[in-house]
């Protein structure tokens, strides 16, 4: 783990963050905390109809509840974004407390840009365009897995024109996130794999990235050691309160890790293919891992090497290029023991499209922080056909 002697970073982490089984009940403080009232709740339609989630929020909030905001769609997209603050406005919301998985979050980071600016959310598409705090938002999250709770970064899905919009900046961080196990018990098996596949791609990432840097590392790998632990346990048994709480850990880990070394072609490509042929983020992830791996390993063997420590490979004798073929190859396997598909063949992806997302993906913001430079459509093309085909 080498780093220039011209090294230089910058690393926010603000969020102040409520970890514990029923932290769920400190909402309302918290909410005080920000000197806010009037919370908006944003949430999706399974998490208000179907579990207590959204019941138990409320009851926190009491009259500090403006209204709830449940019409979220499974990739958060730009109408969704319009309507929850076109709700809020109307109910007069001072903040928003989100609740759900990456999609309710980042569409309550759109929600809360909104809130504070007005006009239309694809002005602030992009990199830092924002000059103020924006909207004070808590982040309840209900998966471990994009840690949108503590990022500074929101994806939202622009329908009419099949693509996935980035929008990164300092001031959408949330200001609490409460974590609370509790939440995350009822999650089905594959979304539990799927997130907590994200969580660990975050890891990754920002070990990997060209942006790295020892803080963020030290956040990565230990993401990336909890997944590796704790992911077989909720699996195996979904109740087991404590490695869910691990699990949650990791997620903001990992979300701290990549908020701030970014992450890479890895995302870059799973932006792609979700928005265009609707992968779950954390499957198209956990299906590209292994494949950018092999091809970032020119570049980032030594990263690679200390992802296969985490992950408890002993590489000791090996040069860093085989430790790093062995960490590509354990990650294959960690994805195929979660149960989770390992190609884009089997997702359905039609292959006569790669062509047109590997050219999709050079315009993707996290592109330029992957570890091999990528300049070349013919680069993400040979990563792209490698992962449709699966391993060999
Ligand atoms: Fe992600």
């Amino acid at each position: 783990m080498e780093y220039p002697a011209d090294l230089s970073f910058l690393f926010m982490a603000p969020t102040r963050i409520v970890f514990g089984a029923g932290a769920v009940s400190e909402i309302a403080v918290e909410l005080a905390g920000l000197g806010r009232g009037r919370a908006l709740l944003v949430t999706d339609a399974h998490l208000l109809g179907k579990t207590d989630v959204v019941r138990r929020i409320e009851k926190s909030l009491g009259k500090a509840c403006a209204g709830v905001f449940s019409d979220v769609p499974a990739d958060s997209d730009v109408r969704a974004v319009d309507a929850g603050a076109r709700f809020g406005r109307e109910r007069g919301a001072d903040s928003i407390v989100s609740a759900g998985g990456g999609s309710v979050m980042d569409t309550a980071k759109g929600i809360a840009i909104l809130l504070t600016e007005g006009g239309s959310l694809l002005d602030y598409q992009g990199f830092q365009l924002l000059s103020r705090r924006q909207t004070p938002h808590l982040a309840v999250p209900t998966t471990a897995g994009t840690g949108s709770e503590i990022t500074y970064a929101a994806v939202i899905k622009d329908h009419e024109n099949h693509r996935k919009l980035l929008f990164a900046d300092h001031h959408i961080i949330p200001d609490v996130a409460v974590l609370d196990p509790s939440l995350t018990v009822g999650l089905p098996p594959l979304l539990t794999a799927a997130t907590g596949l994200d969580a660990f791609s975050h890891g990754l990432e920002a070990v990997t990235s060209a942006q790295r840097e020892p803080i963020a590392d030290a956040l990565g790998l230990h993401a990336i050691r909890l997944v590796h632990r704790f992911l077989p346990r909720v699996l195996h048994d979904g109740g087991d309160l404590a490695a869910r709480g691990q699990m949650l850990a990791a997620a903001t880990l990992g979300g701290a890790a990549f908020s701030n070394a970014q992450v890479g072609l890895v995302h870059a490509a799973a932006h792609v293919i979700g928005g265009r042929h609707g992968v779950h983020h954390g499957v198209a992830n956990a299906v590209l891992m292994p494949h950018v791996m092999r091809f970032n390993n020119s570049a980032a063997a030594g990263r690679h090497r200390a992802v296969a420590e985490a992950m408890g490979l002993d590489v000791r004798g090996m040069s860093d290029e085989a430790a790093g073929l062995a960490a590509a190859k354990a990650v294959a396997q960690f994805v195929r023991e979660a149960g989770l598909p390992s190609s884009f063949r089997e997702l359905g992806v039609p292959e006569a499209d790669l062509e047109a997302c590997a050219e999709m993906a050079m315009s993707d913001g996290s592109i330029v922080y992957n570890a091999v430079t990528v300049t070349d459509p013919e680069q993400v093309l040979t990563v792209l056909r490698a992962a449709w085909q699966g391993p060999a």
